[in-house]
């Protein structure tokens, strides 16, 4: 069992980053977490952090052929991104779409993603936990 874990824009800014949304760990915590959880359950991870759309396209695409499942937060991306939901679409792999913060009680331009149109679970507002309930979700469906 592999999965990427895949992260977008300002997401290298976890704990710097408006903390009143995001928490205060930093993006190494939230590798750290994520490493030692997979480590610990006996699943293959590969993380990976980009603030460019077309390098996020890049790596989804790299999962193909690799990855059982893809846990993804495209940041700013979800709201804007149709590149990335295609290429999510492209490679038909299972996909968590996670959010740090409840989305749905921010912003209207928030309210949109893209994304989840490929995804067949979004978690959000459970702050960097959501992400290993996705791979729990991923992993307790195989
Ligand atoms: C985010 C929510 C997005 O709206 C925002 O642009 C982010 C982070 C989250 O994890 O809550 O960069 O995806």
């Amino acid at each position: 069992m592999k999965i990427f874990v895949i992260n977008g824009p300002n997401l290298n800014m976890l704990g710097i980053r408006e903390p009143d949304h995001y928490g205060r760990e930093t993006y190494a915590d939230l590798v750290k977490k994520i490493e030692d959880y997979c480590e610990k359950k006996g699943i293959e991870v590969e993380l990976f952090q980009s603030n460019h759309e077309g390098a996020l396209v890049d790596e989804i695409q790299r999962a193909y052929g690799k990855a059982d499942g893809i846990v993804i937060n495209p940041g700013a991306y979800t709201h804007t991104s149709i590149a990335i939901l295609d290429a999510v679409k492209s490679v038909s792999i299972p996909t968590v779409e996670v959010h740090i913060s409840k989305v749905e009680e921010r912003e209207d331009f928030r309210q949109i993603s893209y994304v989840r149109l490929a995804c067949v679970k979004t978690i959000t507002g459970h702050g960097t936990d959501g992400y290993l309930e996705a791979i729990d979700f991923l992993t307790d469906k195989k």
